[in-house]
């Protein structure tokens, strides 16, 4: 009977076939350990001279990395290995041989590795940063659905952008000119307004120059936007569904987590509610800690993140930026015109902002000043506007970057392990 292996604790006992690759292997004289990989996970196949054919026992023994095959044997318990189980092989069914497999079970670099991408996804690490990414997004259409959000698809050709011009990634639309979208929330805005509370999930594109361990040029971002909500709702809103990712990644990954040695405890206390501090209180703190030179209306780079994310074992918000170096379309605080009803959250461990969002202007005056400073001007902009004419509604939305928050619950150092194909400053291969 053919199986996977994720399905193997199925058939305890009895004889299954599964096709699978050649991870690893080792052998010697009387018997042959595989290492079998087949996409749903890793089992070893034990193969022994005196229990198979002698061409059965040259061919295990003679196979190659990531030679693919039929094997074919009996599945038992085995409590020293990870999955718990091992297959006792009694026949192998080579499909396809593979010669010089690049990325052999030694170290290689960072750039070789990236340059074999379309090949290094095949390993266990990678395999298990997937089905951490997988798991997120999977959990995220849970909690939206449950909480009674649509979901909406924005356009990604598009003649507007929302987060500023200078990161845009320009094409030609016939005559027109388009972008690629930066971010799909003024659409989510109009989508609200139809269907109350929607979330969006898809490729976003930024030409930043920027080459840290927390940027890409292409990534996946989930945009909630709800209609009749204030900013300290969506705070809440923010964090039951952070939450609740961390919690469906522990409970549903404990193979992928242990498989890159994540240290669990720093996850499991991750429930809401989450600190807040004001962006005041953020300069105060980083003054604190040293940041001599910071002043108030800077925005904040990677070290001041980190030095703020330290202070809390739990993510924690900056709430109130100012104005001056937030997006157009934030409501200004009610007492304080120069800051804005806006939060970043900021990951533990280093990894960074993992969420924008804020309360929207939603008064068409107010938003027709910020379209003149900005000089926001022509139909692609002027449908937006339409929105603050027609039964205008305070509301609010955030974005939660899919591959940073990969990193910091695979515990990986840089997000271009958290996506299959990054696109990074440098890299459009493979
Ligand atoms: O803070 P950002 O720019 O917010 C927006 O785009 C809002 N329009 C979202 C909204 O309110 N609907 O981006 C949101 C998140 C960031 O917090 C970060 O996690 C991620 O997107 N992000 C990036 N991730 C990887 N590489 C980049 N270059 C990123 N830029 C932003
Ligand atoms: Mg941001």
């Amino acid at each position: 009977m053919k199986t996977t292996i994720s399905q193997v604790p199925e058939h305890i006992g009895e004889s299954v076939t599964i096709g699978a690759w050649l991870a690893n292997k080792r052998s010697s004289g009387k018997i042959a350990f595989l290492q079998l990989r087949d996409g749903t996970g890793f089992i070893q196949g034990v193969v022994a001279k005196a229990d198979v054919a002698e061409e059965t026992f040259q061919l295990a023994k003679g196979l190659t990395q990531e030679s693919s095959m039929y094997v074919t044997g009996k599945i038992v318990e085995d409590t020293r290995s990870p999955f718990g189980y091992e297959m006792q092989v009694s026949d192998i069914e080579l499909i396809h041989e593979a010669k010089d497999y690049p990325i052999t079970p030694k170290e290689h670099g960072t750039e070789f590795l990236m340059d074999h991408r379309h090949l290094w996804l095949r390993s266990k690490k990678q395999h298990a940063v997937m089905k951490i990414r997988n798991e997120i997004i999977r959990a995220t259409y849970q909690f939206f659905n449950q909480q009674g959000f649509v979901k909406v698809d924005p356009p990604i050709l598009t003649g507007s952008s929302a987060e500023g011009t200078t990161e845009l990634f320009h094409t030609k639309y016939f005559d027109e000119e388009a972008y690629l979208s930066q971010s799909g929330q003024l659409y989510m805005e109009a989508a609200a307004m139809a269907l109350g509370k929607v979330f969006s999930f898809g490729p976003t594109f930024r030409a930043e120059k920027s080459k840290t361990r927390r940027h890409l040029i292409e990534f996946w971002m989930i945009e909630p936007e709800m209609a009749f909500m204030d900013h300290e709702e969506s705070l809440e809103v923010q964090e039951q569904y952070v939450s609740f990712i961390v919690q469906s990644v522990l409970e549903n990954c404990k193979l992928e987590l242990n498989t890159l040695g994540r240290d669990t405890t720093k996850l499991e206390n991750i429930t809401a509610p989450f600190p807040r501090i004001s962006y005041d209180e953020a300069i105060d703190l980083l003054k604190d800690k040293g940041f001599d030179d910071i002043e108030w209306g800077e925005d904040f780079g990677a070290p001041h993140e980190t030095a703020i994310a330290e202070t809390y074992d739990k993510p924690v918000f900056i709430t109130n930026y100012p104005a001056e170096i937030k997006a157009f379309y934030m409501q200004p605080h009610p007492e304080r015109p120069e800051v804005v009803l806006c939060a970043d959250l900021i990951a533990p461990e280093g990894y960074g902002e993992i969420i924008g969002g804020s309360q929207r202007i939603d008064d068409l005056e107010l938003m027709e000043e910020r379209y003149e400073k900005h000089g926001l001007t022509g139909p692609a902009y002027q449908w937006y506007l339409e929105l603050r004419q027609y039964g205008s509604v305070p509301h609010s939305g955030f974005g939660l970057g899919l591959e940073r928050t990969v990193a910091w619950l695979s515990g990986v150092e840089h997000v271009r392990e958290t996506i299959p194909f990054p696109r990074l400053l440098n890299r459009l291969y493979p």
